[in-house]
């Protein structure tokens, strides 16, 4: 797919990688609704972990001409520090709403969109949805870990409805708040700290997923250390 000209749709793209991601697919050529719960220039204001948020990401959208790439980017662990089972069913269950069901309920509304633009979604999954040993915060893991499996579960969407859908799989990506972090931490603990993942390169796999129409139910992995992004099996 050509980016030049299309319309993109961010969740989250007001800050952290969904900025890199907007400002990526704005350098193609791309028109770009800015969806974001926390409100900033340019920013259409939608909480995706709603029904109406959803419907704004899509209203704006078909202002802006319909709907070719959805990059369901908005993610994150729940608020605080506390994490499952230490906190209420309504916080861990929030966190999965917005890292699984959010992106699902987004899909499902803009297939019929998507079906007229033979367009392309992007989700963006975390490599704690792959990896198998203990994480701190098992609502998001779990939750990431099916939104893979979702992605890999809907291949066959492009032969029925000529839409495609694909994942990456970042490790720790170097945004301000990783280096903050890391320059938090003692001089051992920062020289076993993993190599960042540049968001920008991110991005970059972002509009790869995007364009090349060979891709459909893939799922990318970038984790820390690695120096090519690849393909799971
Ligand atoms: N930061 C990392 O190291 C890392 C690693 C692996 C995967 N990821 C994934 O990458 C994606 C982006 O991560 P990030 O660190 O940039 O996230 P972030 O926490 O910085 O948030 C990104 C944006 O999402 C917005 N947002 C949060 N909840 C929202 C909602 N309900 N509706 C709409 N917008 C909402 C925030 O306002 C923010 O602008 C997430 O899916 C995250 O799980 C991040």
């Amino acid at each position: 797919m050509e980016l030049e000209g299309r319309v993109a749709a961010v969740t989250g793209g007001g800050s952290g990688l969904g900025r890199f991601i907007v400002e990526a697919l704005r350098a193609a050529g791309a028109r770009v609704v800015v969806a974001d719960i926390a409100p900033g220039e340019g920013v259409t204001l939608a909480d995706v972990a709603t029904d109406s948020g959803r419907a704004a990401v899509l209203t704006a959208a078909q202002s802006a001409g319909g709907l070719d790439v959805l990059v369901n980017n908005a993610g994150g662990w729940s608020i605080g520090g506390a994490q499952f089972p230490g906190v209420a069913p309504s916080a861990w269950r929030a966190a999965v709403e917005l890292n699984l069901l959010a992106p699902m309920a987004l899909v499902q509304d803009a297939l019929p969109a998507l079906r007229r633009s033979r367009g392309a979604v992007v989700n963006i999954a975390s490599s704690a949805g792959v990896e198998t040993s203990a994480y701190g915060s098992p609502e998001y893991a779990a939750a990431k870990a099916a939104l893979i499996r979702f992605t890999t579960a809907v291949a066959d969407w492009r032969d029925r409805y000529g839409v495609r859908v694909n994942c990456i799989v970042p490790g720790w990506i170097g945004l301000d708040r990783a280096h903050r972090e890391l320059a938090a931490m003692s001089p051992a603990e920062r020289a076993g700290a993993p190599a960042l993942i540049a968001p920008a390169a991110i991005a970059a796999q972002v509009l790869r997923l995007a364009r090349d129409e060979s891709l459909a139910g893939r799922v990318l992995g970038m984790p820390n250390g690695s120096q090519e992004p690849s393909f799971l099996p």
